[in-house]
């Protein structure tokens, strides 16, 4: 069967870059994202492309390639959804915030809309293709909705979970370590799968492209995520430890990494892992295991985030001890509030609750980060509720002038990791603040024996 339209519900971080990798590998698809946001597709459709709504390196290039040729951003959900032999779903699935599940489940809302839309609006057989992570048996949801809802036409369900990073999307798009189809085990199924399978091999060789049942697929994205994050949690623990025995953490990853049956990616100590995913997806994970009665399961995958919290709350309250035990009226520099470098995504970001601890200790934050504008810093304070809009506005400000930020600043604190940060001219900077002049690196970006000999005071997480 082959694919010459494809619809794209969701226009975010996971449909724009995907979508956009699929238009430029496959010429001859016509790729139509769509999403319910208007102020969203505007941005994707801007003719300064520096405008688009999510930053990512590569991306924009790709766009300019393909936008209007054969990839298109669009609010006509219902005239794409008529138009495609493929739909993927790749709408938000964020945690509950109200009734059952709520605090760990995820809100199937979006999903269950896409899916009734899509049958109401349906006359010819699709393929809807699972994009948004989603717990473990939902496909059958899916289905069933469509099946009593639908115009009688055939409705195939795929799982193709998508396992890019934020900041390197479209390179992990484009050299995927793997790409996952769960499907049917019928020949409809397989043909399904084949098909979709058929996109991807335009760039990629087909034994990266695994074919599965489409719960395990369903499940596997959960636990890559959940087995990720974990190994951060691991070695953040060891930071903690590190800082009380002179060991260092930096050396006990390369140590333990140089085995080749525990590898050296993800070993890397930080203030915390943050972003969309990690947190949401274990917290799913362990709301499932409950369900089904597995209570040492959902326990110790649980545990990944009590460790996460953890080492949030320590670098925060490491901030406060070091400062005489009071950071009130004290000018708190944070560089860094995205959740990692290169990206403008603060979903989850380590930045966000450290600022919300030091506030309830009264400091005066300032936050610089190279791509985060300020609207966004504030919704993520004002979102958590801990206090009123007006006062994180009069305690927190948002600069342009990361060297400006710094004068008559009591400590700075490096919070996401980039590179900028580490080409700044740290004597200029030491100069500017207060004396003694602190840094807290939470991203380990600084060498140690250069800061202290300019004169600061410096900690760096995992090291004494
Ligand atoms: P996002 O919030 O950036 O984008 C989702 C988009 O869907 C939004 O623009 C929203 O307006 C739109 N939307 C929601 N409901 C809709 C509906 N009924 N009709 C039309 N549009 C609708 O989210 P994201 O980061 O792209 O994540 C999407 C999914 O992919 C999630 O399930 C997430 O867990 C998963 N995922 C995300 C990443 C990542 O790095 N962000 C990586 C892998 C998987
Ligand atoms: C993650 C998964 O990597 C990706 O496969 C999945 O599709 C979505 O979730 P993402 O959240 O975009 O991707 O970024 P990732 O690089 O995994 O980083 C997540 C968080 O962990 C960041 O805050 C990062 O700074 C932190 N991290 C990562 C560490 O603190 N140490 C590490 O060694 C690696």
């Amino acid at each position: 069967m082959k694919i010459t339209k494809i619809c794209c519900i969701g226009a975010g971080y996971v449909g724009g870059p995907t979508m956009s990798v699929i238009a430029s590998q496959c010429p001859e698809i016509q790729v139509t994202v769509v999403d319910l946001s208007k102020e969203r597709i505007d941005l994707w459709n801007h003719s300064d492309l520096d405008k688009l709504p999510v930053y990512e390196p590569g991306l924009k290039e790709l766009v300019e390639k393909t936008r209007g040729k054969n990839l298109f951003f669009s609010t006509e959900i219902d005239k794409a959804i008529d138009e495609a032999e493929m739909i993927f779903i790749s709408v938000n699935t964020p945690t509950k915030t109200y009734g059952k599940g709520k605090g760990q489940a995820a809100d199937l809302k979006n999903i269950e809309l896409c899916a009734r839309n899509i049958a109401k609006v349906a006359k010819t057989n699709k393929i809807v293709v699972e994009k948004s992570t989603l717990p473990v048996r939902t496909a059958s949801a899916i289905k069933s909705i469509l099946d009593n809802t639908g115009n009688g036409v055939d409705f195939e369900i795929l799982s193709n979970p998508e396992f890019l990073a934020e900041g390197t999307a479209i390179d992990d798009l484009l050299n995927a370590d793997r790409v996952l189809i769960g499907g049917a085990e019928t020949e409809k199924g397989q043909t399904a799968k084949d098909a979709l399978a058929g996109i991807y091999q335009h760039w990629l060789p087909k034994d990266r492209i695994l074919q599965t049942n489409v719960w395990s697929s369903e499940l596997s994205k959960l636990v890559a995520n959940a087995f990720l994050a974990q190994r951060v949690s691991s070695i953040n623990s060891i930071s903690a430890l590190c800082e009380k025995t002179d060991a260092n953490v930096a050396e006990v990853s390369r140590a333990i990494g140089y085995d080749s049956r525990i590898g050296a990616k993800f070993l890397n100590s930080s203030v915390g892992f943050g972003g969309s995913c990690f947190q949401k997806d274990i917290l799913n994970l362990v709301y499932i295991a409950q369900s089904y009665g597995l209570q040492e399961v959902a326990d110790y995958w649980e545990q990944v985030i009590i460790m996460n919290d953890y080492q949030k709350r320590r670098f925060a309250e490491n901030i406060v001890t070091t400062l005489y035990n009071t950071v009130s009226g004290k000018k708190i520099v944070f560089y860094g509030w995205a959740f990692k470098k290169d990206t403008n995504d603060t979903r989850e970001s380590a930045a966000i609750y450290v600022a919300d601890a030091l506030l309830d200790e009264k400091a005066e934050i300032v936050i610089y980060d190279p791509k985060v504008p300020e609207s966004q810093v504030y919704e993520d304070l004002d979102y958590l509720g801990t206090r009123s809009p007006e006062e994180n506005r009069r305690l927190l400000k948002v600069v342009n002038d990361p060297l400006k930020a710094s004068e008559e600043a009591h400590a700075i604190a490096i919070l996401t990791e980039w590179d900028e940060f580490k080409n700044y001219d740290w004597k200029i900077i030491y100069d500017k603040m207060l004396k003694p002049a602190f840094v807290f690196d939470g991203r380990r970006l600084l060498e140690k024996d250069t800061m202290q000999e300019i004169g600061f005071e410096y900690y760096k997480i995992g090291q004494s």
